[in-house]
């Protein structure tokens, strides 16, 4: 499909309009950045690691019945998405304490929680993304209770479909974030990607880090990692 007039530049994505006015190209760029924007560089080989990363992701969640916006896979560093309404919510899934849950709670970073921690934060970044509750989210208007639930229990289900296949690839999913956007006819479905770039992935054993967090900490070798995560993840897929 032809790619027309860019409509929109996140921080590592492009949206292109086509002719079909419910249909976007999704470009991925090799930009990075992390801490709302403040560091920023070029990672060669992004775009194209994690069009393909996404891909699988997103093929992988199709096949257990996930609605999504994402369509097909056009090239090397597009894709095309449904255009949807984008709910401005980030949930971030966690199944082991890193990061901001760390430090805001005081535990260690790889201590295992007895269940799964669901977070909602409102995406706004001259705010730095706050941390809220479902009954802000309902107040201010971003999404209805009845839609919360349902994105938490959509939210619940990939972890369940994603999490033991990174565990069979001897790698931990540590943590990731998601976003969902509303169809013309209301239907809640996922709307971004799941990627080295929004998800933590450790290997299970050594506990190194394989995703972004090799950028935002300066641990180097960024886009190796990613490359790591998707040939022991396909190794897996392949197999099953
Ligand atoms: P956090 O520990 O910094 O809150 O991040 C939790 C997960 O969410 C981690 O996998 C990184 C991802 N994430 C994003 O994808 N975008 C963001 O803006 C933030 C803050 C986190
Ligand atoms: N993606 C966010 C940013 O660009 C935060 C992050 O991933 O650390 O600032």
């Amino acid at each position: 499909m032809e790619k027309l007039n860019l409509l929109y530049k996140a921080k590592a994505k492009e949206f292109y309009a086509t002719k079909d006015p419910n249909i976007l190209v999704v470009h991925y760029t090799d930009d990075a950045t992390a801490f709302n924007g403040i560091k920023k560089a070029t990672l060669v080989d992004k775009a194209v690691v994690n069009n393909k990363f996404t891909t699988m992701i997103y093929n992988i969640l199709k096949s257990e019945g996930i609605s999504m916006a994402y369509i097909d896979t056009i090239n090397e560093t597009e894709q095309l998405y449904k255009k949807v309404d984008y709910i401005p919510l980030e949930i971030i899934c966690r199944n082991v304490i890193a990061g901001s849950c760390s430090t805001r709670l005081g535990i260690e970073e790889g201590t295992k929680p007895t269940n799964a921690i669901y977070e909602l934060c409102y995406k706004n970044d001259e705010l730095k993304d706050p941390m809220i509750n479902e009954h802000h989210a309902v107040a201010i208007g971003l999404a209805t209770y009845e839609e919360i639930d349902i994105i938490l229990n959509l939210t619940k289900k990939i972890n369940e479909i994603l999490a033991p296949k990174f565990t069979k690839a001897g790698l931990t999913l540590v943590d990731f974030k998601i976003e969902f956007g509303r169809t013309a006819d209301g239907e809640i479905i996922l709307a971004d990607e799941i990627s080295p770039d929004t998800a933590r992935v450790w290997d299970s054993e050594t506990k190194k880090k394989l995703d972004k967090d090799r950028f935002r900490r300066d641990l180097g070798n960024v886009i190796d990692g990613y490359r790591e995560i998707a040939s022991r993840l396909s190794e897996v897929i392949n197999h099953e």
